[in-house]
């Protein structure tokens, strides 16, 4: 019920990285902020999502190159598998822009202008590694070597895994270059600096202060950069680097991190020239649009970003400070952080492929209560929580009582419940303050409670009985259905922000569309019902095995990028936005690689192995692990194959063996030609290398493997 005036709300999600899939881990966050942004519309509220993808930095150039195609290239075909997993999960952009577009330049263009005016701005000489033969400065963890303090080898540029020391790539002994494996040089370079500790006082009123910040992160801030000087922001990086450059800089450009939030400003630019809405009107504070709140949703590994450059940024450009920084913990999958060898680490896609994509928004709002604890998705509990209160409480309401109505249709006025309808509009207040507060876990509980109250009604009432008691029952029957029917709607409008799909299926079935929040104040009465239709199917454990099975990835040595790495760091100034997360390490091969998910035979058939006989091995000299193979499939079928053997074996040692190849595996365009299959090879741990198998004498090539 709306005394007030509607809000004005501009909602973000952070902008996910081109250079990846979307995976379960960053659905919490846009799952989240759909659900928040869809609740606000639904009270009435101007809510408006902006989002986009963050298109620039060196991973970004270094995978384009090693594909042999343009980033533009690349970006565009992100961006198109992002919208479609986005969609899939029913993550409704009002726009969903890209950081790599005309709009943001000149927005770039005009911040740094205001920097400049500010006297932020100053140029200062940096010492960093320079791979000669990639021809590149190195990010942090593009550079590996020996650990300075406890020696332990092959650790990144920016801290050891071994001991958790932190340094600078330079002070590695025996650095390498991740990408050529040659040796780095060390180069000096200028780069540009925001003097951020200008802005020190500004941030200690706006963190402290604003309320744009819950206290824990406030405290954070606190306690980790606010009681000292803040560290210079390096916001330049010389060529070569996929991004802008800076106008009064040539050859260099605007570091990433500088450019990706004012993606925030150039998406609600052009969803305001396409609406005709005013860009002034929601970031300029002074103009009309005064009353705005910006909101934006953030994983914690950002925060850096978010509460202190981005806020300075802002106060400095004279632009509108957000209201709210919402900072959500990470996703683990069965009490363990996302793993690839686990089969854990699950795309959005593989999860579309085989499970509905509703009850995982209900089980994540289930969990999420607005802290930054993190969430677990235990893959049992999900199976038996959506089972339990979406099929069990909420469509079993409407399926054990909407048939008796179809004839009827709902009874002319609302008949005596005893209070439940009137109870559970009472609560709708809470339920709604609940999500405005983020607080999802605490609405869904107060929904499944109203669930509960109207099964236990039912059971009572036994509308399956009066059905059989005849003509005499009929009446009663109608009520008892209809009331049932009454307060599965009105859990259809507290439940719409999270499960969208369900409730516009339900109010097909009666009721029409769901409009307002305060559909839910008032019971339907003397409408027509259509016949029930199944709305939402049990999730079975075999759908969530298919999924694991799917995201197993044994990843052979020729799948494995070169741009790979963790990103603990994520946020370390000189750090490039790649992200992997990495296993620790385990002493046996099946404790590190524990069995995949059971599969049929029917999968198993799928995929095609043969004997094939090698015919030629060759040297790629540019890549680092490939070798570039011709085997004979029997006949003259013959394939040629990119392996990441290269290093383990002598190419002429190759030529004439047996080896096994996934022979219908779907072409792969690599930068040096088109690979038409995979050799399978063993690997794991215990010991170094990729073992190649060797069928018994008397295999033939072209033989099946079954
Ligand atoms: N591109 C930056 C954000 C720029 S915003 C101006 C970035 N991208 S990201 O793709 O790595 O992450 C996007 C969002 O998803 C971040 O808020 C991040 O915290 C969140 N998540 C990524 N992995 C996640 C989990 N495993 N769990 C929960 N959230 C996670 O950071
Ligand atoms: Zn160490």
């Amino acid at each position: 019920m709306h005394e007030t005036a509607p809000r004005r709300l501009l909602v973000t999600s952070a902008l996910p990285y081109a250079n990846g899939h979307i995976h379960l881990g960053h659905l919490v966050e846009y799952i989240q902020t759909d659900i928040f942004v869809r609740f606000q519309k639904l009270r009435g509220n101007k809510a408006v999502y902006i989002c986009a993808d963050d298109t620039h930095g060196t991973a970004i150039m270094l995978r384009a190159k090693s594909e042999g195609r343009s980033e533009q290239d690349l970006i565009a075909e992100m961006q198109q598998a992002h919208r479609s997993d986005f969609d899939g999960f029913h993550v409704a952009f009002d726009h969903y822009g890209s950081t790599d577009c005309p709009t943001n330049r000149r927005l770039c263009g005009e911040i740094w202008q205001s920097l400049h005016a500010a006297g932020l701005i100053v140029r200062r000489d940096v010492q960093q590694l320079f791979d000669p033969t990639a021809g590149v400065f190195l990010a942090d963890r593009f550079v590996k070597g020996t650990c300075p303090r406890c020696q332990a080898a092959d650790q990144y540029g920016d801290s050891c895994e071994a001991c958790g020391a932190t340094y600078s790539p330079a002070d590695l002994i025996d650095p390498r270059s991740t990408l050529s494996d040659g040796l780095p040089e060390v180069r000096s370079a200028e780069h540009l600096f925001v003097e951020l500790e200008k802005m020190h006082g500004f941030l200690d009123e706006w963190t402290q202060r604003s309320g744009a910040l819950a206290a824990p992160i406030a405290n954070y801030l606190a306690g980790h950069f606010l009681g000292e000087a803040l560290r210079d922001w390096d916001i330049s990086r010389p060529a070569p680097y996929f991004g802008f450059e800076i106008p009064d800089f040539p050859g260099h450009y605007w570091y990433v991190w500088f450019d990706a939030p004012i993606g925030y400003l150039a998406s609600t630019a052009d969803w305001a020239d396409a609406h005709g809405e005013s860009f002034d009107a929601w970031w300029k504070p002074s103009a009309e649009g005064t009353g705005v709140e910006i909101h934006h949703f953030i994983g914690k590994d950002i925060t850096y970003f978010h509460t202190l450059f981005w806020p300075a940024m802002l106060q400095a450009a004279g632009l509108q400070l957000p209201a709210g920084v919402h900072v959500h913990g990470f996703l683990t999958v069965n009490g363990q952080k996302m793993s690839k060898s686990r089969g854990t680490f699950i795309l959005a896609r593989t999860w579309l492929d085989h499970v509905d994509p509703e009850m995982l928004r209900y089980f994540y709002a289930s969990k999420i209560s607005g802290g930054i604890d993190d969430l677990d998705l235990d893959l049992n509990d999900f199976v038996a929580k959506a089972n339990a209160d979406i099929v069990g409480k909420i469509v079993n309401l409407a399926s054990r009582t909407m048939r008796w109505l179809v004839e009827s249709g709902l009874s002319a006025s609302y008949p005596d419940d005893g209070g439940l309808f009137a109870r559970a509009a009472a609560e709708g207040e809470d339920i709604a303050a609940a999500y405005d507060a983020g607080d999802l876990a605490r609405a869904m509980r107060m929904i499944m409670q109203a669930a509960d109250r109207a099964n236990a009604f039912v059971d009572e009432r036994q509308p399956w009985k009066l059905a059989k008691a005849g003509p005499d029952a009929a009446a009663e029957l109608q009520d008892v259905a209809s009331i049932a029917v009454n307060l599965f709607r009105q859990l259809m409008v507290y439940l719409a922000p999270v499960m969208p799909a369900l409730a516009e299926e339900a109010a097909a079935l009666v009721g029409g569309p769901i409009l307002a929040w305060n559909d839910a104040q008032t019971p339907l009465v003397g409408c027509a019902v259509k016949p029930f239709q199944p709305l939402k199917a049990r999730v079975t454990p075999e759908q969530i095995a298919a999924v694991l099975a799917a995201s197993q990835q044994s990843t052979p040595a020729s799948e494995t990028s070169p741009n790979q790495a963790s990103s603990k760091t994520k946020g370390s100034p000189m750090d490039d936005t790649v992200e992997t997360p990495a296993d620790a390490p385990s002493p046996s091969p099946l404790d590190a690689e524990p069995l995949a998910a059971e599969c049929t035979i029917d999968d198993f058939t799928k995929v095609d192995l043969r004997v094939a006989r090698v015919l030629s091995a060759e040297e790629v000299p540019e890549a680092r692990k490939l070798l570039k193979l011709t085997v004979s499939l029997g006949g003259d079928t013959t394939r040629t194959i990119f392996a990441g053997i290269k290093g383990h074996h002598e190419p002429a040692s190759l030529v004439d063996r047996l080896v096994v190849v996934v022979a219908n595996l779907a072409p792969r365009k690599m930068k040096f030609g088109l690979s038409e299959g995979m050799v399978v090879a063993a690997s794991g741990e215990g010991a170094e290398g990729v073992f190649l198998i060797s069928p018994d004498t008397g295999a033939l090539p072209g033989m099946r493997l079954r």
